[in-house]
């Protein structure tokens, strides 16, 4: 079944499920935007959905790093671009390499780079109402006419 569309989630667990059937739809090369506020739940939805996948480890935010790769089948590299300072350091990261070969990406604060946002075969969105303690909305859409990812035509590759 589909988890596209609109979900109320009242705890973590519930978005940590939600995450484990989202999993399932995964196909390579997905490129997932994760988007949301600070302490919406991004993360913890990706640590359910590495769990699905048989991935037992722990599930740090890769807020220094920028991105961790997981031993899962397929692979999974997950992003978090919150303290990207220049776009040019995602020349590095070689994400299109990835996507290339079949990986999927999982990229938190995707929204801070537009070229990453628009090649997105998947967007989940977590709201935060206020005074929502542990309550969330959370939307999944595919999308239907996902781009490549080309940095390269727009500058951040150098030669
Ligand atoms: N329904 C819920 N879903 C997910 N997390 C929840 C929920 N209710 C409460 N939480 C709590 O909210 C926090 C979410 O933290 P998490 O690191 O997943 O957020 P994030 O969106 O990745 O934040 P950041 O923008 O800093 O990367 C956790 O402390 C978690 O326990
Ligand atoms: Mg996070």
């Amino acid at each position: 079944m589909t988890t596209e569309g609109t979900h109320r989630v009242d705890r973590e667990s519930a978005t940590r499920e939600l995450a484990a059937r989202f999993a399932r739809q995964l196909r390579a090369g997905d490129l997932v935007a994760i988007t949301g506020p600070l302490g919406a739940g991004k993360t913890t939805f990706v640590r359910g959905l590495l769990r699905a996948l048989g991935y037992e480890g722990r599930v740090r935010s890769p807020t220094f790093t920028l991105l961790h790769g997981y031993p899962t089948d397929p692979p999974v590299h997950h992003a978090d671009f919150y303290r990207l300072a220049d776009p040019e350091e995602l020349v590095a990261l070689g994400l299109d390499e990835l996507r290339e070969r079949g990986d999927v990406l999982l990229v938190e604060w995707a929204d801070r780079i537009p070229e990453i946002e628009r090649a997105a075969t998947w967007r989940v969105h977590i709201e935060t109402p206020a005074n929502a303690g542990s309550r969330r909305t959370i939307r999944i859409a595919r999308m239907p006419a996902p781009g490549r990812l080309r940095m390269a035509r727009r500058g951040f590759y150098h030669g």
